[in-house]
């Protein structure tokens, strides 16, 4: 069974149709790139899939469940398909820790004791057990992304979604971000990601999934859909500088 499918996906925006019958699947362990140009809908379908965006019709099953019917639990769907923001959201006024642990509390219900110890773990995983105590306003961009990929992580999630994680960081900030991100897929961390930096998409992804003016124009793995591109990816591509 696949951990994630999404079947006929429509989502759209004050009477504007963003996502057309939007399909793909995705398996245990793997890593799917959303690629398309700016407007495609890649956010959107990415927000889909935790529901921080409703869809207006489709189904997308995860464990086997649809989501997408009444009762489902979102709150459960959100910490085990885990966003990963742009922004970093993180909380301000309190420390990287606290940062990490305040959702395992809330959401997990995890005493103190646990929800410290597994935010120091996996703080260490991204480099950072040494600012545990620290401020974001003290981090840099790459150590902000780097605390908000931890926080994820310290809620198990099935899924991490991650919408442009670096792009808004300087350019010196984003190798360390997707070492990081490489490590996770070494470990067999299921992604979605949403990225304009095509050859780490290339070279991370096990599938490809291009959308062109919110339809699926291209979906297989990097070597299929770079071995035979659609028009519309190609010029995607020319458009990209690749
Ligand atoms: N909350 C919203 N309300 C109204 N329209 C929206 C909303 N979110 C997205 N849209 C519209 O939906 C379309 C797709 O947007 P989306 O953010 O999914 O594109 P994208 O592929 O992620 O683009 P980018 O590469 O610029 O981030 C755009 O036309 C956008 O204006
Ligand atoms: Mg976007």
């Amino acid at each position: 069974m696949s951990i994630l499918s999404v079947e006929h996906l429509r989502k759209s925006f004050d009477g504007e149709m963003v996502l057309q019958d939007v399909s793909f699947t995705l398996e245990q362990g793997e890593c799917l790139t959303i690629l398309g140009n700016s407007g495609s809908g890649k956010s959107t379908c990415l927000r889909c899939l935790n529901q921080l965006a409703l869809p207006d019709s489709g189904a997308i099953y995860f464990e086997g469940k649809n989501t997408l019917e009444k009762g489902y639990d979102v709150n459960y769907l959100r910490s085990k398909v885990n966003m990963v923001f742009q922004s970093f959201n993180l909380f301000a006024n309190m420390d990287v820790l606290k940062n990490c642990t305040l959702a395992q509390r809330k959401v997990l219900h995890r005493g103190a004791v646990e929800a410290e110890a597994v935010a120091r773990r996996e703080l260490a995983k991204v480099g950072l057990q040494e600012k545990a105590h620290a401020f974001p306003a003290s981090l840099s961009g790459g150590q902000k992304q780097r605390v908000a990929i931890a926080r994820s992580l310290c809620m198990d999630p099935s899924i991490l979604l991650f919408d442009e994680p670096t792009s808004a960081l300087d350019p010196a900030m984003v190798a360390e971000v997707l070492r990081v991100m490489e490590g996770l897929r070494k470990e067999g961390v299921t992604m979605v990601l949403v990225t304009h930096q095509i050859e780490f998409a290339r070279r991370i992804s096990s599938k490809i999934l291009f959308l062109h003016q919110g339809k699926v124009n291209l979906f297989g793995t990097p070597k299929e859909v770079f071995a035979s591109p659609t028009p519309e990816f190609a010029s995607f591509l020319a458009l990209e500088g690749k």
